[in-house]
């Protein structure tokens, strides 16, 4: 499969005391995307950072900003998150209230809009959006922590989600998110994902960045 991978490591298992250091570090280690976790303790059944730790990471790299919020209701956020630096943000189905509008507004502030879709909710929960968005993010766990195993039954998903991106003939991100390690990205990319999310196995897995990166690209 000759489609590109970018790896996208989730800074929320990072070291928050050293943060800055540690993007800096994805950064020369890498990544290709930032992946941020937004967590509202409602949504999802944790807390994690708003636009203000967004806003002061934003000067350390150069790298696209992949902003995931898991908060709802989510349009009166998605302003903040462009003003703080987000270059791309994706919302999920469910936090709405209106995930069409909500779609529509971040392109509307010049962003790349995606959709997330939970391990419960259908791939068909695109049907309507598909022609709208720039990325699709596919969970494999159940979002609100790092950490989780890797949920198989959404492979499946990721093949049908790739073959309705396949079909709009657009450039659509098809991303991962949950459980991903060198095992479980390859499964991902063979069912059709070309991002990879990674926070445990990036930050957690001990060693240098640049070789936890390597190992999730494709050999
Ligand atoms: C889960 C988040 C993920 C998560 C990934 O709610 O959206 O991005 O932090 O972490 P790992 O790679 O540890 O599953
Ligand atoms: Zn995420």
């Amino acid at each position: 499969m000759s489609r590109p991978i970018r790896i996208a490591p989730s800074i929320l298992s990072a070291d928050f005391a050293r943060l800055g250091d540690e993007v800096r570090a994805i950064d020369e280690a890498g990544a290709d995307w930032i992946h941020l976790d937004v967590m509202d303790g409602h949504f999802v059944p944790n807390i994690s950072f708003g636009p203000g730790v967004v806003r002061a990471i934003r000067p350390l790299t150069a790298k696209p900003f992949d902003v995931h919020l898991m908060i709802a209701p989510v349009d009166a956020y998605l302003d903040a998150f462009a003003q703080a630096g987000a270059d791309r943000i994706s919302v999920h189905v469910e936090a709405g209230p209106h995930i069409h509008r909500s779609i529509g507004h971040i392109g509307s502030l010049g962003l790349k809009a995606g959709v997330a879709l939970n391990p419960g909710t259908p791939a068909k929960m695109l049907d309507y959006l598909i022609d709208l968005v720039d990325q699709v993010i596919v969970m494999t766990v159940n979002p609100g922590f790092g950490g989780q195993h890797f949920i198989g039954s959404q492979l499946k998903k990721i093949a049908a989600v790739r073959k309705m991106i396949d079909a709009t003939g657009r450039d659509i991100a098809l991303e991962v998110d949950g459980g991903i390690d060198a095992a479980t990205a390859a499964r991902a990319i063979d069912a059709g994902a070309d991002v990879l999310v990674a926070g445990t196995s990036v930050f957690g897995a001990g060693g240098d960045y640049a070789a936890n990166i390597a190992r999730l690209r494709p050999a």
